[in-house]
């Protein structure tokens, strides 16, 4: 099997996920050219796989806005023709990346409506489960909510929240990332049809987009701002819990406060366990567990 490859580990970086890798900050230009049949192979696969699955799992605006954006099992999308109508509808422009970025650097670029996605795609072993982020997760996953107004704007507000947490110290940071975790990787919204699925970590995964909607195991819980912020979370194994936003409004207003004083509350307060159920929880579902691992929680 052949892929598009290209040297991509530079250094590592010591984080609460442990050590990653981090690699070169630079933009590259998506190399369309040189995928191989293979690559555009893997795309088809996933793609036709996670459309099927997801009509009627994903929220009606990530799949309307797929749509609209000319994404298809045909063949891996051009980053420069996915631009022209992301520019026009909210103007965010993706840029390619060779992978994770150091988290400032990150920032800057939500905050400035660049989106940075991974231009390698996953070889086809890794069809079902791959560590880190590749253009199936970033493009697939990730940018289709760009083209909703709101969603649009809460990136960027994150974006500018993340420069700014990243100056007050790595508390802030951490409570900031699990906020990102719990929504934009991992959110579920709640529709007249039932609840939906708009995060890119269960979007972009098989297993996780039929167990975070239909596995007793997990809990499903009302958002709640601080209740996420003290939320430690999985990175090696589905989620324990997923919290419910009603709609993205409800997001975009519930995250406009300045949070400097409630980063600085919640330094004295304990961080709670990924599975737990709290009192004040507004419940969707209390999971049963089933299946889950001790420890491990990030
Ligand atoms: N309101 C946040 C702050 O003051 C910024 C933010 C907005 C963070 C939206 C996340 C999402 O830091
Ligand atoms: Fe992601």
């Amino acid at each position: 099997m052949e892929t598009a490859t290209a040297p991509r580990r530079v250094e590592h970086q010591q984080t609460d996920k442990g050590y990653v890798p981090v690699y070169t900050t630079a933009i590259v230009e998506q190399p369309w050219d040189s995928y191989t049949a293979d690559d555009h192979a893997t795309w088809s696969t996933l793609f036709q796989r996670q459309r099927e699955l997801l009509v009627g799992r994903a929220s009606k605006e990530f799949l309307h806005a797929q749509d609209e954006m000319g994404m298809s099992a045909h063949m891996i999308p051009r980053f420069d023709q996915l631009n022209e109508v992301l520019g026009a509808a909210t103007g965010w422009t993706l840029v390619g990346v060779e992978g994770l970025l150091p988290e400032l650097d990150f920032f800057d670029h939500l905050a400035n409506r660049r989106f940075p996605v991974t231009w390698w795609i996953r070889r086809p072993d890794q069809i079902d489960y791959i560590a880190e982020p590749d253009m199936f997760h970033d493009l697939f996953g990730h940018v289709p909510l760009l083209m909703n107004p709101v969603f649009a704007d809460y990136m960027a507000a994150y974006g500018r929240g993340g420069v700014k947490a990243h100056a007050i110290g790595p508390e802030a940071l951490q409570h900031l990332t699990r906020l990102y975790w719990y929504t934009v990787e991992f959110g579920l919204i709640n529709t007249d049809e039932g609840l939906r699925i708009y995060g890119a970590g269960i979007v972009s995964s098989k297993g996780e987009s039929l167990y975070s909607l239909e596995s007793a195991a997990p809990n499903r819980i009302g958002f709640d701002l601080e209740r996420i912020m003290r939320t430690r979370y999985r990175i090696d194994t589905f989620q324990k819990t997923y919290f419910v936003i009603d709609s993205f409004e409800q997001l975009m207003q519930a995250t406009a406060p300045d949070f400097t004083p409630i980063y600085a509350a919640l330094e004295a307060k304990e961080h709670l366990p990924a599975g737990e159920v709290q009192d004040g929880d507004r419940v969707f579902q209390k999971g049963t567990g089933e299946g889950w691992e001790d420890g491990g929680d990030v």
